[in-house]
């Protein structure tokens, strides 16, 4: 290295890489917007099915679109029984993130028009991996506990149908619309990680399949979708409002993270979490068991103190933060957090993957190729002459 080269590691913040219309995240006014509509007005109004038609479709579904999608959807959700096989073999303490991102692919060998790059084919693709996230997911989570899968109900929403395969028996209402609003809030948030990793894919023409399995790669990283999971085994860690001082304290003096707190863009709140911290206190008091809500609150309080203390700046929960209590109340696992999460993206990155192909403001796709900065040997005058083996040490 010379000694004029610069280390320089972006993660591209900040760094503009093309338009969409699809989703703008506002940070400094805590805003997420999905096709123009606010997600606090989505959050309470409308059903994850109707944000898939708005996310795929640019408009929210009149009554007869609506039932369209949830008609496709029931249709598409069934797995190949090659799919059911090939999970059983699989050992039970695999990740499911593992599991989901390998059975991505497999969609992909049961789609006999997977290379069909056409627009008209693109919106049937998406539907048709949005409809079997929950099925994979919730067959893998039986099969592992030694249990046989139980078959989609297609009389219930999206949202119900994954509680119902995962635990056997219909959800509530209330229960059933928690779940849904879940999905409505995780479905879209513009170039995250994810998201950037299912368009860059895309951007060489590569099937839909093959993007979506690079994403649901990059949600399983705990920076990224892992989050939720890393904050219940954090809160079940602590255990008790006792132990929050000390553990909150010791994390940030080491310079170590509290889980769920802070976000790239959200500088002034996540939007997100607003709608999921009343959610979780209203789960807790369903299954009488408010502890962890009321942990969580210690936790982020005692964050936000001791942040102001030692950065004086603030710092706020994201979506991941409350998301982890409502889901354990739910008594969904806690390492099927992040499939949830991956359940309800999908729709999002599928979306991309279209305006990546066919709607985007460029005249044509461009394949993506950012720029590095060579750092290695050979950047003086001088390269590396080649030694044959016997001379190498
Ligand atoms: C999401 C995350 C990676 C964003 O990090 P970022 O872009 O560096 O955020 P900021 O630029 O606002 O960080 C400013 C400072 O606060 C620190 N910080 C941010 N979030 C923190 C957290 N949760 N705990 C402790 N310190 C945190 C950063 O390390 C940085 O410190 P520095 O100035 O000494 O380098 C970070 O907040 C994080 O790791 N959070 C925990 C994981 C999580 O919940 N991820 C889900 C995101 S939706």
């Amino acid at each position: 290295m010379t000694e004029s080269s610069e280390i320089i590691n972006t993660g591209l913040r900040g760094v503009p890489v093309a338009s969409t219309r699809i989703c703008l995240v506002d940070g400094q006014n805590a805003k997420l917007i999905y096709r123009g509509y606010n997600i606090i007005d989505l959050a309470q109004n409308a059903t994850f099915e109707e944000v898939v038609h708005l996310l795929l479709f640019e408009h929210l579904p009149a009554v007869d679109e609506l039932d369209y999608m949830k008609q496709r959807l029931a249709e598409e959700c069934a797995i190949a029984d090659e799919i059911i096989t090939a999970l059983k073999t699989r050992p039970a303490d695999a990740s499911p993130m593992d599991i989901l991102q390998a059975c991505v692919p497999m969609l992909a060998n049961h789609d006999p028009e997977a290379t069909n790059l056409s627009a008209e084919k693109a919106s049937d693709t998406a539907i048709r991996l949005i409809a079997k996230f929950p099925t994979i997911m919730a067959a893998w989570h039986r099969i592992r506990n030694g249990r046989e899968p139980v078959s989609p109900d297609p009389s219930l929403g999206h949202a119900e149908n994954f509680l119902y395969m995962i635990t056997g028996n219909r959800p509530d209402a209330e229960v059933g619309r928690f779940m849904d609003v879940c999905l409505v809030l995780h479905a879209e948030h513009a170039f995250n990680a994810s998201t950037f990793s299912a368009r860059q894919v895309s951007s060489s023409r590569s099937h839909m399949y093959a993007a979506v399995a690079a994403a649901v790669g990059s949600l399983s990283g705990e920076l990224h979708g892992g989050a939720n999971a890393r904050v219940m085994q954090m809160l079940l860690e602590i255990g008790s409002e006792d132990a929050v001082e000390q553990y909150v304290e010791s994390r940030l003096n080491s310079g170590g993270k509290v889980m769920g707190m802070g976000h790239p863009v959200y500088k002034t709140g996540d939007p997100r979490a607003a709608i999921l911290g009343p959610m979780s206190k209203k789960m807790g008091e369903r299954v009488n068991n408010t502890k962890w809500y009321e942990l969580s609150e210690a936790v982020r309080k005692n964050t936000q103190e001791v942040f102001m203390r030692l950065k004086g700046t603030e710092i706020y929960p994201n979506v991941d933060f409350y998301s982890a209590t409502v889901y354990y109340a739910m008594g969904i696992p806690v390492d099927m957090f992040t499939p949830v999460f991956a359940i309800a993206r999908v729709s999002g990155w599928c979306a991309h993957v279209i305006e990546e192909q066919f709607a985007g403001a460029a005249p044509k796709p461009v394949l993506y190729r950012p720029a590095s900065e060579y750092v290695g040997e050979y950047c003086g005058p001088e390269e590396c002459a080649f030694l044959p083996m016997e001379e190498r040490q």
